[in-house]
C-alpha cells in the first residue's frame, strides 16, 4: 500500500517538474483571415516560434511554403497564395527583428573582453 502511495507521489512530482521546466506555451500566430488555416496547417509538426522568428521576402516565403507542402503540410491549392501573403505581411523583411525569449537567466550578461 505504502509503495503504491510512494509511486503516486513520485509520479506527481515528476509531472510537476516537467510543467515547471517546460518551455512557455507557443505564442499564437497574428490575427487575420488566414490565422486559423495557417495555425492548423503550419503548427502540426513544429510550433509557431519557428515561423514567428523569420523575416523573409515574398519569394522566400513562397519557397518556404512550397517546401513545407512537399514535406506534407496540408495547404489547399486555392489557399497557397493567401498563405504566402499572410506570412509575408506578418513576417516580411520590413518587420522589426524578432526578440527571442530566454529560458534561463534573462538578465545574465555575457562578459566581453
Ligand atoms: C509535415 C510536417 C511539417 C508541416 C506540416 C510544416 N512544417 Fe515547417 N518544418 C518542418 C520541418 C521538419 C522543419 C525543419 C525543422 C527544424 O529545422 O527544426 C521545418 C521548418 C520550418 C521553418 C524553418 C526554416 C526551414 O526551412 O527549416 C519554417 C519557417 C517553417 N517550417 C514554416 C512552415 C510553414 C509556414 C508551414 C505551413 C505552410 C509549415 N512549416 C508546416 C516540417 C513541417
Amino acid at each position: 500500500m505504502c509503495k503504491v502511495r510512494m509511486l503516486a507521489v513520485s509520479a506527481i512530482a515528476l509531472i510537476m517538474a516537467c510543467v515547471v521546466f517546460a518551455q512557455s506555451p507557443a505564442p499564437a500566430l497574428p490575427e487575420g483571415p488566414m490565422q486559423a488555416k495557417v495555425t492548423t496547417a503550419c503548427t502540426e509538426c513544429h510550433e509557431s516560434r519557428i515561423i514567428l522568428q523569420q523575416r523573409l521576402s515574398k519569394a522566400a516565403w513562397t519557397k518556404e511554403v512550397d517546401k513545407m507542402i512537399k514535406w506534407g503540410a496540408a495547404v489547399a491549392p486555392e489557399d497557397h497564395d493567401a498563405f504566402v501573403d499572410y506570412l509575408t505581411t506578418n513576417f516580411g523583411t520590413d518587420q522589426p527583428a524578432y526578440t527571442a525569449e530566454r529560458l534561463q537567466n534573462p538578465t545574465a550578461k555575457i562578459s566581453k573582453k
